[in-house]
């Protein structure tokens, strides 16, 4: 199958309504700017029709098709070659719409909706029948956000169905933050893919339950534990404690290439004649000689003795050490790296608090 990008001026042509330009008939991927005329009609229009579409996120670019047709819902299974034991998030078009599809039993949940929706929380509720297996992969619980995005509370609004959407990558990948990130993932496999820009949070929604009025925390995320903590008692639940659903498994999120986390860059010592490459939080500079490479971070030990020169690409999460900045930009500069033909990739712990523990959850999982 063969993949066109097409410009945002082109791709209104594409909107024309007819069958020769509707990618979902050609199979090829069309691309198009969010701003372009027409495309979230295009994206409704899809949907409606049980055809799937890469919408932007406030969080990362998820593949949407509507959650209450099982056959739509085996096409994302099938374009992200995802397990089918995997269960979905529901994206709800309206808060109205959650006791349509699930039972909620606490105020405590009523009260983080009430705060954190629109917005990056997931939380599980029991199911009712109406949410078909598939996307439950046969729990009796469903996950359930509604995103702030607005390409997507435009597409998720016209359609006005629940949208069942993962992120727009293959299974294990690493999740895409712009629109060029889900073509390279699914060229050729699904019709239609919306670009809303980069995404604002860079890493996926914090999912939650509610178990003995506590909140539990299965994946961490842009909605921290100090966050959601003035609500009540919040249980971290380690990747080893709750094999719930395989993205709480710790190999996740992955590279092809492979990395380690480091403490501190100040006592790495490179395994000698490989091609490694840096992740770290503050920018760093070339010093020395001949374009030998070096932090100029507190990370830096002018001290200590560095065979910097071995680090072939260095890469930085945060001009000023912000956490949040770091957490977007992390996805992408992982993808960088991985394009930069590397024997080893070292990312550095981002401190631990706030977004820094679901960064470094995340280069956990991209390490096992
Ligand atoms: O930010 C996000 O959450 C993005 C955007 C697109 O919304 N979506 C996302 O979906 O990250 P996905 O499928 O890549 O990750 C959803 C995670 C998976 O680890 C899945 O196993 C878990 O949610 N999950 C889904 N339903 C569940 C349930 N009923 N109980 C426990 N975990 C569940
Ligand atoms: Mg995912």
């Amino acid at each position: 199958m063969k993949t066109e990008i097409v410009s945002a001026v082109r791709a209104g042509l594409a909107f024309s309504g007819s069958e020769a330009d509707d990618p979902s008939q050609t199979g090829k991927t069309a691309l198009v700017t969010a701003e372009s005329s027409g495309g979230c009609a295009k994206a409704t229009k899809l949907l409606r029709r049980g055809e799937v579409v890469a919408l932007p996120t406030e969080t990362v670019y998820g593949l949407a098709a509507d959650a209450l047709n099982p056959a739509a819902v085996a096409k994302i299974f099938e374009a992200k070659e995802r397990p089918r034991f995997d269960p979905l998030i529901v994206h709800l078009p309206k808060r109205e719409a959650l006791d349509e599809i699930a039972i909620v039993e606490s105020q405590l949940a009523r009260d983080l909706i009430e705060k954190f929706w629109p917005g990056p929380l997931t939380i599980i509720f029991r199911k009712r029948d109406v949410v078909p297996d598939i996307v439950t992969a046969g729990l009796e619980t469903v996950a359930v956000r509604i995103s702030a995005h607005p390409v997507f509370c435009e597409v998720v609004s016209a359609v006005n169905r629940p949208l069942a959407a993962p992120s727009a990558n293959r299974f294990g990948r690493v999740s895409p933050t712009t629109a060029q990130h889900v073509l390279d993932e699914l060229n050729g496999r699904i019709p239609l893919i919306i670009d809303g820009g980069a995404t604002e949070h860079g890493i996926e929604s914090t999912i939650i339950r509610i178990v003995d009025g506590m909140i539990e925390v299965l994946r961490r995320g842009p909605i921290t534990e100090e966050m959601l903590h003035p609500f009540g008692e919040v249980r971290e639940c380690t990747p080893a404690s709750t094999i719930t659903a395989p993205g709480q498994l710790p190999t996740h999120y992955a590279p092809k290439t492979k990395l380690i986390v480091i403490q501190s860059l100040r006592d790495f010592v490179p395994p000698p004649g490989k091609r490694i490459g840096v992740v770290c939080m503050c920018p760093v500079a070339p010093v020395g000689r001949g374009g030998d490479l070096g932090p100029r971070s507190a990370t830096a030990a002018s001290d200590a003795p560095r065979e910097i020169a071995s680090f072939v690409a260095l890469r930085h999460l945060s001009d000023n050490g912000n956490l949040r900045q770091a957490a977007a930009n992390l996805f992408r500069v992982l993808r960088e790296l991985d394009t930069e033909n590397l024997d080893l990739i070292v990312a550095e712990r981002m401190p631990e608090e706030g977004i820094g523990l679901a960064i470094n959850d995340r280069l956990e999982r991209a390490s096992t």
